[in-house]
């Protein structure tokens, strides 16, 4: 390969076309589709109904409770944990919007806590003295599919007699301890969007294994009411309800996706570790680590960039703009996942969630502070990483791991002549 970088005129690494993209639609996507639209129901139908067995099944819950997303699925959790006016949820500073604005929609406050540069997790070390009389739940987030050390958390909580959320969105299969996320706190969401590795277009789903946090979860899932649209309803809102229930064809979809999903994780991993072995060596680049006991699902393969080594930490984010400019001229499909911290976003900075300071001027709520140098290492993950998820998925293969890593290695091999 020539040393000639594509940005500069040089051939890609990864020749455009190579990597395909996900989720692989097979015959039994297609067959299981048109049955859901020959079927007549196109509501919350037999699919709905069938998905959440088989889910809770596969990932070892009592209950699973399909939404049209995976932030409606956390806002299940937060009324399945009581959540409400005056309470505080803690949530680390580094993750997706909707992981701490869930918050916002149970008219709770977050509490946002640093996370560890190594794992990208909330740091566990940092999560007690974050807690106060007004703590409600913790949220943790296995994120980019690796999961948090759940019985550290765990213990922490039942000290406090806290809930703990598992925001399991990116991590299907990802385990902790051999548990499976989703299974070790209080109840649960995985998201089922595009990008997410249990693919139905859009969707969500709640787990837990408590039969009272499933009926507060339904009751906010389906308008206030207290029977789901496969019983017999009284059109009751007997609480505050949404609509958050999923559609059968979206089901039905989820459903042929979900019979794929261990073989898919199989080969997702097989190809993040010829990918690392590609890359070991490259320099200033950070791997992932998986701590002990913990086994990611590999759902974002996320790089850092050694500023410090580079001499550029002062410009960190615009230097790491430079070098993604330049791997994708030689076809490495990678991107930044998320530039703005949590705390740093508008809706918490100016305190504007549902207008006239509320929840935060709530009569029950503590003042909370969210001065952003308390977050320092969730801004350098944040100026500093780029993550790869397709490249490493199926159909794609061990091939393709290495014709990435090439593009990657050639840019930081060469990075004076990054443009
Ligand atoms: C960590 C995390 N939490 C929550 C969500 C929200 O999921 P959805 O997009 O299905 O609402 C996502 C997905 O984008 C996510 O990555």
């Amino acid at each position: 390969m020539s040393n000639t970088l594509a940005i500069n005129g040089g051939t890609p690494a990864v020749p455009p076309g190579t990597v395909k993209p996900w989720p692989p639609v097979d015959e039994v996507d297609r067959q299981m589709v048109m049955a859901s639209l020959e079927g007549g129901v196109h509501t919350f139908g037999p699919n709905c109904t069938a998905l959440e067995a088989e889910f809770a099944a596969w990932n070892g819950n009592r209950y699973a409770v399909t939404t049209n997303s995976g932030t409606a699925a956390l806002h299940l959790c937060l009324a399945a944990c009581d959540c409400g006016a005056g309470d505080q949820v803690i949530v680390p500073a580094y993750s997706w919007s909707s992981s701490a604005t869930c918050i916002l929609h149970s008219n709770s406050v977050p509490v946002f806590v640093d996370i560890d540069f190594d794992t990208m997790n909330l740091d566990v070390t940092k999560l007690e003295a974050a807690i106060t009389p007004k703590t409600k739940a913790i949220i943790v987030v296995h994120l980019h599919g690796l999961p948090m050390e759940m019985d550290k958390v765990m213990a922490i909580a039942a000290r406090h007699g806290v809930a703990v959320i598992e925001d399991a969105c990116q991590a299907h299969g990802a385990r902790s301890q051999g548990k499976k996320v989703g299974t070790m706190g209080h109840c649960g969401a995985f998201s089922c969007n595009q990008n997410k590795l249990h693919c139905s277009g859009e969707g969500g789903i709640f787990v837990t294994d408590d039969e009272e946090r499933l009926r507060k979860a339904r009751q906010l899932w389906s308008f206030g009411e207290t029977a789901t649209p496969a019983e017999s309803r009284d059109y009751h809102a007997y609480a505050l309800g949404w609509m958050y229930r999923n559609n059968d064809l979206t089901a039905a979809f989820g459903r042929a996706q979900l019979m794929k999903l261990d073989s898919y994780l199989e080969k997702i991993k097989q190809n993040a570790q010829v990918f690392r072995q590609a890359l070991e060596g490259t320099p200033h680049l950070i791997q992932p680590e998986e701590p002990e006991g913990c086994e990611s699902n590999w759902y974002n393969y996320t790089l850092r960039f050694d500023m410090e080594a580079l001499g550029h930490a002062e410009d960190a984010a615009a230097f790491r703009d430079r070098l993604g400019a330049a791997m994708r001229a030689e076809g490495v499909d990678t991107g930044v996942w998320q530039s703005f911290i949590l705390p740093a976003m508008t809706v918490f900075q100016a305190m504007n969630g549902y207008g006239q300071g509320c929840p935060w001027d709530c009569p029950y709520q503590e003042p909370v502070d969210y001065s952003l140098e308390q977050y320092p290492e969730a801004q350098k993950h944040c100026d500093s990483h780029t993550g790869l998820t397709f490249p490493l998925r199926p159909p794609n293969g061990p091939e393709v791991a290495e014709m990435t890593a090439a593009g990657i290695r050639k840019v930081m091999e060469n990075v004076g002549k990054v443009p």
